[in-house]
């Protein structure tokens, strides 16, 4: 697949070496245009390019989301029409790393608000719910693959993107739908912050428990 990133900090640079080797090809894309990314696309190697967010977008077989909170809204406008696109959302509402730097979304699921922007397109939620060091050290793992939680409400995306953490190395894990799953795996959520990734198995009875909890 062509996969597009919009935004080419830190998760994406996690997440490119992965999907390069996965044999994805890459494309980075910023708010400052391709010409400042040139030298971040030569350190990361064949298979990545970088191009303005419009073109990315048009290119792309499916995007990833990996913009600050308060600059995804203008991100996602600026690159045009989204519909039909499968998006993978991993951004949190949140400024930094500490409890106040939370910005309160009103007890919604933040990928419920990222979708509303993406009119026409199939987000699903995942790589969100751990330090990127986490994801960056931890996958794949030598003998057992690193378990990936994500939600989604089409049936048809979701199977995309698992295939996808298949890819990389990960086993998916699905926690359910963007509203509820969501919260599960969203910031605060019971399935986030364990600090390291979770074997298939383990994560399933954590998923368990934190279905039982929310009933
Ligand atoms: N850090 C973590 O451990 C972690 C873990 C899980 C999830 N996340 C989430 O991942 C997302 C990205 O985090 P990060 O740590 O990668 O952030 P980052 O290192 O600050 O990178 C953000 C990227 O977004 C780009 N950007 C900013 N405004 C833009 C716009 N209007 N249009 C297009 N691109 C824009 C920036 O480039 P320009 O400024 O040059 O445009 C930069 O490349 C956040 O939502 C965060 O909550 C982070």
């Amino acid at each position: 697949m062509i996969i597009g990133i919009l935004g080419a900090g830190k998760m994406a640079q996690m997440l490119v070496p992965k999907l390069v080797s996965g044999e994805h090809r890459v494309i980075l894309s910023n708010s400052r245009g391709p010409a400042s990314l040139q030298a971040l696309v030569e350190k990361l190697g064949p298979g990545v390019s970088a191009m303005e967010s419009r073109k990315m977008l048009a290119d792309a077989d499916l995007v990833i989301l990996a913009t600050p909170w308060e600059k995804t809204a203008a991100a996602v406008a600026a690159a045009g029409s989204w519909a039909g696109k499968v998006v993978i959302d991993t951004t949190n509402n949140r400024r930094g790393p500490r409890p106040e730097d939370l910005i309160d979304i009103g007890g919604r699921g933040s990928s419920e608000v990222v979708a509303e922007l993406l009119w026409g397109a199939s987000v699903v939620k995942t790589f969100n719910y751990e330090p990127i060091p986490v994801f960056a050290g931890g996958l794949p793992p030598e003998g057992d693959s690193g378990a990936i939680f994500f939600s989604g409400d089409d049936a048809q995306a979701k199977e995309k993107v698992a295939q996808l953490i298949r890819d990389i190395g990960g086993e998916p894990i699905d926690v359910g739908s963007l509203a509820e799953g969501g919260k599960l795996h969203g910031m605060g959520g019971p399935l986030s912050l364990k600090m390291k990734l979770l074997a298939p198995k383990e994560a399933k009875a954590l998923l368990a428990k934190a279905r039982q909890v929310e009933k």
